[in-house]
């Protein structure tokens, strides 16, 4: 009998044991691969005994001390790692404990720099159709998940998100009509209603892989300039060298705002996250009230920003940003591989080691088919991300494979071969092949 409210408490769930690279083991001796480093966090891998000892070590000198009080060296530290990588614009990190608090955060930082700047009728935030930016209740009313939406609906605030449309595919001689309709969202709200537009570099839980056409991107930055709106790239999953680069957003050579942070920064080693603000936003609040109107008791947790530290301290010395590129192309052809000989497999889609497979979905039934792949994959030893959603829809499946940046040739062979077992079966099983 347990006392802990699962997340689906119908489910039995087997006790982990422990872990190690790519491999975790429950208590029964059962190993899995972690062919999506849990979800997107663990990039470092399992298992990192400098990371536990970092974390012993600050914990043993002072575990916690109030932001409202200190700041500590540990924080200080990780602040300039990130901001050494977002040089030569200059950058300054708030620390919180995760993804849902970064959005928070984000959100409300954008407020109050309008506020400073004296146009406080910016209140709105836009955001993308299937796109996911966190379950606390602004965060998820921010997010265009219809699925994890739905239930919580009459909960979120409507009046100040704004959703645009996922972009299409089109040429690049052609004018972007996508741009044309976030442009014309905008204006139908007013421009200068709009505090911030967040955007995922790479769809994550919501449109596992999407990456839009060239230009697109560059095109929303642009128009947040031309408008005086934020530009907040979510970089939660695509941080910290899971699409090849330290920061998604560099592949387009943009300068966002700000640029949300989490699990890999801590590669989920403790509970930590980040807002990653431009000095322009960082100097409006300093030159106008001189206090950001926000704070959360773990901020700036200084056993967590040791675990973080740690964490970019293997990533330079085993260069994993450059070796999750390499496993990164590497998986992507495998997968498109494995599509061409399972048509049932509509599209492979990502970036690095963040690779999509679409799938098709059952009539009225969005996500079984991902679900029943994710739980068979699990059932056999190989650990996937299953979403659902595209564009408007809840319809439209997908799975999320992304394993830590360690991961091996070897270590990719198992996962592929896992994972066409379990298509195979999913497929034979669910009559899609
Ligand atoms: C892009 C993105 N933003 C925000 C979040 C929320 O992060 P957390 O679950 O740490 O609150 C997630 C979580 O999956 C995410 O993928």
């Amino acid at each position: 009998m347990t006392t802990v409210f699962y997340r689906a408490p119908r489910k039995e769930y087997p006790t982990i044991s422990h872990g190690s690279g790519v491999y975790l083991w429950d208590t029964t001796g059962r190993r899995y691969l972690d062919g999506s480093s849990g979800a997107l966090v663990v990039n470092v891998g399992h298992g990192r005994k400098a990371v536990a000892e970092a974390m012993a070590a600050q914990a043993s000198q002072v575990a916690f001390a109030h932001t409202m009080r200190f700041t500590s060296a540990v924080q200080e530290k990780l602040g300039a790692l990130i901001a050494e990588r977002m040089a030569p614009e200059h950058y300054y990190a708030y620390f919180i404990s995760g993804g849902s608090e970064a959005t928070e955060t984000a959100i409300k930082l954008a407020r109050q720099y309008h506020l400073e700047r004296g146009e406080p009728e910016r209140t709105k935030v836009m955001a993308r159709y299937a796109s996911y930016h966190g379950n606390t209740l602004g965060a998820l009313a921010l997010s265009g998940h219809l699925t994890r939406r739905r239930p919580y609906a009459p909960l979120l605030a409507s009046q100040a998100f704004v959703h645009f449309d996922v972009p299409e595919e089109h040429s690049p001689d052609e004018p972007c009509a996508c741009l044309q309709a976030v442009e014309a969202r905008i204006q139908q709200e007013n421009p200068s209603t709009i505090a911030a537009l967040v955007i995922e570099v790479v769809g994550g839980s919501a449109l596992s892989g999407f990456v839009p056409h060239a230009g697109y991107l560059e095109g929303l930055e642009a128009l947040c300039r031309r408008y005086g709106i934020l530009f907040v790239v979510d970089e939660v999953m695509t941080g910290m060298g899971r699409t090849g680069r330290w920061w998604a957003h560099q592949e387009a050579g943009l300068k966002p705002d700000m640029m949300t942070l989490a699990k890999g920064l801590s590669s989920g080693y403790s509970p930590l996250g980040a807002v990653v603000a431009h000095e322009n936003v960082w100097e409006t609040v300093r030159q106008g009230s001189g206090a950001f109107a926000h704070g959360f008791t773990y901020g700036g947790n200084p056993v967590s920003a040791a675990a973080g530290v740690a964490v970019f301290d293997i990533m330079e010395k085993e260069q994993l940003v450059e070796q999750g590129s390499r496993a990164g192309d590497s998986l992507a052809r495998r997968l498109a591989e494995l599509a061409a000989r399972h048509p049932v497999v509509e599209a492979v889609r990502g970036r690095g080691l963040m690779q999509g497979l679409v799938l098709p979905s059952l009539p009225g039934k969005p996500g079984s088919v991902a679900t029943a792949l994710g739980d068979d994959a699990f059932q056999n030893g190989l650990i996937i991300y299953p979403g659902s959603g595209s564009g408007k829809s809840p319809e439209g499946d997908h799975v999320l494979v992304a394993p830590p940046l360690t991961v091996s040739e070897a270590e990719l062979d198992e996962l592929v071969e896992l994972l066409e077992a379990s298509l195979r079966r999913v497929s034979e099983r669910m009559g899609l092949a």
